[in-house]
């Protein structure tokens, strides 16, 4: 008997997911014994739906989906969070499995929505939300339960981490790298999202919901973008041995879920450090399987419908043989965040100053009087204008009296501030 599905969306992710189910319907019979059928897919326009021969069965109203008694499970690829997530909810109430690729509203809502599913015994799932194509949240779900996740960490914005491959390899500004992604149809119009950080925010509050058992939501997460990012910082801190990279960061603690987006300097040697262009790749440690790495494509549509695919053929086995889900919301702990302030790091910082005499003894004097202890000064450039850039890498200091410091720096006179803010990068290790 075929397993019926309502598709919402048929944007990049929605189409991939109807080509991959045309491509390899028989072959999933075949091999799984999961005859799946799309019977109604719901957009604002038919057009999509027309070009891919499923017209017929078309609605612009996603309660058609909802109101459907013969749908078993609902795909969600319209994103947002108003409609997104009446669809939801309204599905999960009729009793339908749900697979969702979306990030924001399972970072904000995954709660509510997690209990409603287990209220109604149905699973909803979202392995789509986080790193496009690349298995993640059903590996920590799964294989890696044996263990206690001290750490995950990653670079999930693929549009950002095209920007800083391209300032770091080819010498190009913040805004030419910008323009570049946004004609390779990498970045969006308003690229806000993903130069801010608040893409990759959403993303590690559920990576981390689920490695620490306890819910983070997107507002808990501190987010830091690149755009003070310039090729200068890339080039020194590669000279000093370290690539730059926009990381989303959770750690346990004794304290609790240190949990934060940043331009974060990573030893070359890392892991995570060769990992460039749009490439995504998350980095989990637990206490017995050591270090792990999740790599692949982060983005587009046939990574993520991948994913979809991959949610809705293990639904699909649950809806087959009549079963629960195994794995609801397993978020059993309610450990505290770690406020930003309290974070313990080394720091770069690159100030834009004027080259005149006694502005390095200056500033040296706010270093000491918040006790955060200096470990290297470069100077470099000389602009025509006769300012210099001054990068100081501290030894580990306190969140907090860091940006006294720049408070205080900002004020001195020759310090070009706030037409240069300084740029600050976390050092990793
Ligand atoms: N905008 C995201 C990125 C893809 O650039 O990686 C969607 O999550």
């Amino acid at each position: 008997m075929a397993i019926k599905i309502g598709l919402v969306g048929t944007g990049t992710v929605g189409c991939g997911f109807i080509n991959i189910l045309q491509k390899h319907h028989d072959d999933f019979v075949r091999h799984y014994g999961l005859d799946l059928e799309i019977v109604r897919v719901c957009s604002h326009s038919d057009t999509r739906a027309k070009d891919l021969g499923l017209g017929d069965r078309f609605t612009p109203d996603f309660h058609d989906i909802i109101n459907d008694p013969e749908i078993d499970i609902v795909v969600e690829l319209i994103g947002g969070t108003t409609d997104a997530r009446d669809l939801i909810v309204g599905a999960l109430s009729a009793g339908k499995h749900v697979v969702t690729a979306n990030k924001a509203l399972m970072a904000s809502d995954g709660k509510e929505i997690m209990d409603l599913a287990d209220q109604m015994h149905r699973n909803i799932a979202f392995e789509a939300s986080v790193g496009g194509g690349i298995p993640i949240i059903e590996p920590m779900k799964h294989m890696l339960i044996s263990n206690e996740i001290e750490q995950v960490k990653g670079i999930v914005n693929g549009t950002t981490n095209y920007m800083l491959t391209r300032m770091d390899q080819n010498d190009l500004t913040y805004e030419q790298a910008l323009h570049e992604a946004q004609d390779e149809g990498f970045a969006e119009a308003d690229p806000t999202a993903d130069v801010d950080g608040l893409d990759a925010a959403a993303k590690i509050a559920i990576l981390s919901s689920i490695a620490f058992n306890s819910r983070v939501t997107m507002g808990q997460v501190y987010a830091e973008g690149i755009r003070r990012i310039s090729p200068i910082d890339l080039a020194t801190a590669r000279d000093m041995g370290y690539c730059v990279k926009l990381l989303a960061i959770g750690n346990r603690t004794p304290k609790g879920i240190d949990v934060r987006v940043h331009p974060t300097m990573l030893p070359l040697e890392h892991p995570l450090a060769s990992v460039n262009g749009v490439d995504n790749a998350i980095y989990v440690v637990g206490d017995y399987v050591g270090q792990t790495m999740f790599f692949g494509e982060g983005a587009g549509s046939g990574p993520a419908a991948s994913s979809v695919m991959g949610d809705v053929m293990e639904t699909a086995r649950l809806v087959k043989n009549n079963v629960q889900p195994l794995v609801g919301c397993t978020c059993t702990d309610s450990l505290p965040v770690v406020p930003m302030e309290d974070l313990l790091m080394r720091y770069y910082i690159r100030f834009v100053v004027m080259d005149t005499p006694g502005v390095l003894a200056a500033m040296a004097e706010v270093f000491a009087k918040h006790k955060v202890s200096v470990r290297s000064v470069i100077q470099r450039g000389h602009e025509a204008s006769g300012s210099v850039d001054m990068v100081y890498v501290t030894h580990t200091a306190r969140e907090k009296d860091v940006r006294d410091v720049l408070t205080d720096i900002q004020n001195l006179d020759d310090v070009l501030a706030p037409k240069c803010p300084p740029t600050v990068i976390r050092v990793d290790q």
